[in-house]
């Protein structure tokens, strides 16, 4: 039983989750630009907080740069081998052939948006219009060498 149970735990999660196997191009598309969807969708309500389009709310501020921290290290797994095709996608082949490259600008991207909501927690206005700008950044970084429409 000390062995089989653990065993039959494995197989189970196996059969279950879908991270282990290998997803289907189109899916593995589909999945990232949903969240980087997700992502912009609370992103456009900084920026307009950030350039006095509306009027800043520290909590709604503090909302959105949570959602975006928690959904910034999920976009990796929607970049799997084999999904430079397969859909419509704005995804540029170097993301396959630079990996490391790529994977670099997506850290500075988790890192940035990790920071962005400290400084939201830290309640500090300046600075979370300024760690907005930093994330900002970070998009663009990525944007100008990895994607092919903007
Ligand atoms: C590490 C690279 C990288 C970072 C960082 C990044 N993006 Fe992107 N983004 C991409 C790529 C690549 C695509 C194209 C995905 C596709 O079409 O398969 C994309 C697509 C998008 C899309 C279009 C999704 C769709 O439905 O086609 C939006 C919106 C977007 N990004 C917003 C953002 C915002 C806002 C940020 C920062 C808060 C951000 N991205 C950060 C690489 C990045």
């Amino acid at each position: 039983m000390r062995i089989a149970a653990p065993l039959a735990m494995a197989a189970c999660l196996v059969a279950t989750s879908p991270a282990l196997a290998a997803p289907k191009a189109e899916d593995a598309i589909r999945y990232r630009q949903s969240v980087y969807t997700v992502i912009g969708w609370n992103f456009g309500t900084l920026a307009d907080m950030a350039k006095d389009k509306q009027p800043f709310d520290a909590g709604e501020f503090t909302l959105r740069a949570d959602r975006i921290a928690d959904l910034a290290p999920q976009l990796l797994e929607g970049f799997p081998p084999g999904s430079d095709t397969g859909a419509k996608t704005g995804a540029k082949a170097t993301i396959w052939t630079d990996r490391a490259g790529f994977e670099a600008k997506m850290q500075d991207f988790v890192d940035a948006a990790r920071a962005l909501s400290q400084a939201a927690h830290g309640g500090d206005e300046a600075t979370m219009k300024e760690r907005f700008k930093a994330t900002a950044g970070t998009c663009k970084a990525c944007h100008d060498q990895y994607r092919s429409r903007n």
